[in-house]
């Protein structure tokens, strides 16, 4: 078995490797003249896990290739961030599903699908392979711990995400609740935690995706003036366009913490052990059946 990666996912994908004990194959990657992408890889196996985060659309053509490089082996392909989830329904007229289409096309030489903390779970249904989905949540109140907070309140920015900010909480048994938006006039809205209060507490605020930070950024300042003593942000997918962790930063945020299925400065929680588990767990399964 052997580890190929993106270019995008090299450090995710190295450290997947590595708590897989198995190689990582080399690809070269360049472009032609008319800036078409190319790649050639190393030696290849008749088994390769193949890693990708969807971060862009280079990526997406860089994850076609190279499964089609690998096309006389046996493919498992991990998306630790699966970009174009969000758009997983026909929210309008003549809108694609954007979700449904691109898990379409990774399914072709594939036999199987990864992916950490996907948007909507009911996406894995749309890649036409067996699909599953793994979630960072304890690792997320794992580096919360770290923080050595006193008595810090966990909250998810609205109510589809308070499962996650529960998932997160059970690692210390902290308090956990979303955050309600009340329209106060037109203009106004105001964004509190539903049940408690944030005054002179720690609050990390938890979700899947931060991308421009405008959510977070927005509750930030609201639960200051409730007096919150500080304010952190977590997240599993640092998506962070557009100046987002400035736009944190100067919305009072601490610290801003994600984990690395997209690489970035502030990616403090690794996935590639989680993942990794996951691999081992259903190949021991496979192993029983046979
Ligand atoms: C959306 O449904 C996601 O779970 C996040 O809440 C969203 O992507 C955050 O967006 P932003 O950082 O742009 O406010």
């Amino acid at each position: 078995m052997k580890v190929i990666c993106t270019e995008k996912s090299q450090i995710l994908a190295t450290s997947l490797a590595r708590a897989l004990k198995t190689p990582v194959v080399e690809v070269k990657y360049s472009r032609f003249p008319d800036g078409e992408q190319y790649l050639i890889a190393g030696e290849l196996d008749d088994e390769t896990i193949i890693v990708g985060s969807l971060v862009d659309n280079d990526t997406l053509v860089q994850l076609i290739l190279l499964i089609d490089a690998c096309d006389s082996s046996h493919n498992q392909l991990v998306v630790p961030y699966m970009g174009y989830a969000r758009q997983d329904k026909r929210f309008r007229e003549g809108e694609p599903i954007s979700a449904r289409a691109i898990a379409q096309v990774l399914s072709r030489g594939v036999s199987e699908v990864i992916t950490v903390n996907i948007h909507e779970e009911e996406v894995l249904n749309y890649f036409s392979v067996p699909a599953r989905n793994i979630s960072l949540a304890r690792d997320v109140g794992s580096y919360i711990e770290l923080l050595n907070l006193s008595n810090p309140l966990i909250l998810a920015p609205d109510e589809g995400a308070r499962t996650f900010a529960e998932q997160v909480a059970s690692a210390g048994g902290w308090d956990f609740d979303h955050l309600e938006k009340t329209r106060l006039s037109g203009v106004e809205v105001k964004m509190a935690p539903k049940q408690l209060c944030a005054a002179a507490r720690s609050v990390v605020i938890v979700d899947d995706i931060i991308s421009t930070g405008g959510t977070i950024a927005t509750a930030s300042s609201m639960l200051y003036k409730q007096g919150a003593k500080e304010v952190f942000a977590a997240c599993v997918h640092g998506v962070l366009t557009g100046g987002a962790y400035v736009h944190l930063m100067a919305a009072g945020i601490r610290e801003v913490i994600c984990s690395d299925t997209i690489e970035r400065g502030c990616s403090k929680i690794p996935a590639a052990n989680r993942i990794a588990e996951s691999i081992k767990k259903t190949d021991v399964q496979k192993h029983k059946k046979v």
